[in-house]
């Protein structure tokens, strides 16, 4: 596997401390882009405790990393997951970027701006007991997007996620400055053994980020060395 992994006791905590030290240490605007899932939304409530991890919002720009193609306040929408998790709690961004997928042509829209911007300093993605990441389903288009695509549409063609997606591709995660990968209890175990292990039929095997840090659990660990 690609990237540092970090096996923690608290993946939610971690992430948010990584999130402070990141973001702290550049003087100007940073750029999160951020994840759906359980996980992720836990990553979220804590660091929205701002007094035990302090950002500058007003000097964060907001981006995500994938979106279920629903309206943005449905139940499933991951720009609401992040907006009831953290960004209803923090003060106001520099800018936040939801994906709208209720515009026609979104993901070239979505591709055109996120292109236009500096790389983004740090996605967070989470891991699929079926190996994927973001929305980059097993045996799925989105996987041999041209890789001067860096957001597209996507489906899963097994049916196990819901919604049509919009997602960034492989070529847009590996633009990004730092990618943080959560995983999070023993439904995680088998996918990420395989990630461990290289088998590329999993797509979060193929993130090749230079600053790439996977941050684990003892769950999703098992009985496994970090190496
Ligand atoms: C999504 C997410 C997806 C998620 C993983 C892990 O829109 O569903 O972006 O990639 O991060 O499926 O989700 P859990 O933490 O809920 O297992």
């Amino acid at each position: 596997m690609n990237g540092s992994l970090v096996v923690v006791d608290d993946v939610a905590a971690a992430f948010a401390q990584l999130v402070v030290d990141r973001a702290s240490a550049s003087r100007a605007q940073f750029s999160l882009a951020f994840s759906g899932g359980s996980t992720a939304r836990k990553c979220y409530e804590r660091l929205s405790h701002q007094s035990e991890f302090p950002v500058h919002w007003e000097r964060i720009d907001a981006w995500w990393g994938d979106e279920r193609c629903v309206p943005l306040n449905d139940p499933d929408s991951n720009y609401r997951l992040v907006e009831e998790s953290l960004l209803s709690k923090v003060g106001p961004l520099a800018s936040a970027h939801p994906m709208r997928s209720d515009l026609p042509d979104a993901a070239d829209l979505y591709d055109r701006l996120v292109r236009s911007a500096p790389p983004i300093d740090l996605i967070h993605l989470g891991l699929g007991p079926d190996g994927h990441t973001a929305s980059l389903f097993p045996d799925s288009e989105a996987l041999t997007a041209p890789s001067s695509r860096f957001v597209v549409s996507n489906v899963d063609p097994l049916g196990h996620n819901p919604h049509p997606r919009l997602t960034f591709t492989f070529a847009g995660i590996a633009h990004c400055r730092t990618a943080v990968v959560t995983v999070a209890g023993a439904s995680k175990k088998e996918a990420l053994h395989r990630v461990l292990d290289g088998d590329l039929t999993a797509p979060a095997a193929h993130l090749t980020n230079d600053d790439l840090i996977w941050l684990v659990d003892s769950e999703a660990m098992g009985s496994r060395s970090p190496r």
